[in-house]
């Protein structure tokens, strides 16, 4: 028997604006068990404690500093569900592809459904995490280096994304963030709520954005569930590799290295450039090294938002 599609409503035409626009459109992610407490406790049980992110946040949409990183301890995964409900915790069940036989079918099948929907789509170096989070919760305002799209399961969050015209971002920090050297979240100022386009996102909904919109949620209603899956394809992989060759080719080179334009011989000549500077160790750009919190609290459904400083953790988190 065929399977159903994972997309609802989809038009060729609204499709095509998909890599254009701030874009939002209906699946039918929500109506399947495998999001229900029983299966995503179950799930939360079997995935290796080590690829589980554990954060807190405070309320201030511009402290990011306020972003803590915890540890899940013995919690069963019905405990740390309770604590997600009750509490003021975000879960980020990473690689959930590698470790899920029902998540791996899952995403090829969204893909699937996603290049047949979209004209001319062609994508690769799928990833893919669940994202299990308290009513209230915060992800504060970043952007992401592939393009990512938000498939809403459970509970409600409004999702503010600030269009690349605004200008709010300079191409030195998309090339600070696609280097490594400037965290993915950034500096937040709540005057560009008002360039933002805000969503009220429902369960059935995904919502998704040009490579590199800068971007934050927040949880306003019940128990969150949502699968946040990245992707790349010919066109973003050309945008980051412009960006990169523009910031690596300025410390080797004379010239400006300022143009981000990707169409064109000049755009190719980097991206080929690059590719071949990344094999040649003594021109090689440096490798990305992420940030790692120290963890500095656990989860307790005795404490105030289920959230238990650690010995040691001062309770203003160190500035990052
Ligand atoms: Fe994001």
């Amino acid at each position: 028997m065929p399977r159903q599609p994972l997309l609802e409503n989809w038009t060729p035409e609204q499709a095509d604006r998909m890599n254009r626009a701030i874009f939002v459109a209906q699946h039918r992610l929500h109506t399947l068990p495998m999001f229900s407490n029983e299966v995503l406790a179950e799930l939360l049980d079997r995935h290796p404690r080590e690829h589980l992110g554990v954060n807190t946040m405070g309320r201030d949409p511009v402290r990011r500093d306020e972003w803590r990183e915890g540890s899940a301890g013995d919690l069963t995964g019905s405990e740390l569900l309770q604590a997600c409900e009750q509490g003021r915790v975000w879960l980020n069940v990473r690689r959930v592809r590698d470790y899920h036989q029902d998540y791996a079918d899952l995403i090829r099948d969204l893909y699937a459904d996603l290049e047949a929907a979209v004209p001319g789509l062609e994508t690769f170096n799928h990833s893919a995490n669940l994202l299990i989070s308290s009513p209230g919760a915060q992800v504060y305002y970043h952007l992401d280096c592939p393009v990512n799209m938000l498939w809403h399961i459970r509970g409600r969050k409004r999702v503010w994304a600030y269009p690349l015209e605004t200008g709010i971002v300079s191409d030195a920090t998309v090339e600070g963030v696609l280097a490594g050297e400037m965290s993915e979240e950034l500096d937040f100022r709540p005057e560009w709520d008002e360039l933002a386009i805000t969503t009220e996102l429902e369960p059935g909904e995904i919502i998704t954005w040009p490579q590199h919109t800068p971007h934050r949620v927040v949880n306003t209603e019940g128990l969150n569930i949502s699968l946040s899956t990245e992707h790349m394809d010919r066109a973003a992989a050309r945008r980051n590799n412009v960006y990169l060759a523009n910031r690596h080719f300025r410390s080797l080179l004379p010239g400006k290295w300022n143009s981000a334009k990707l169409t064109g011989p000049a755009a190719a000549l980097k991206e080929f450039a690059l590719r071949l500077a990344r094999r040649i160790p003594a021109i090689a750009p440096p490798v990305p090294q992420g940030y790692k919190y120290p963890q500095s609290f656990a989860v307790d459904l005795a404490a105030p938002d289920c959230v238990r400083l650690l010995d040691g953790a001062s309770a203003e988190p160190a500035a990052v």
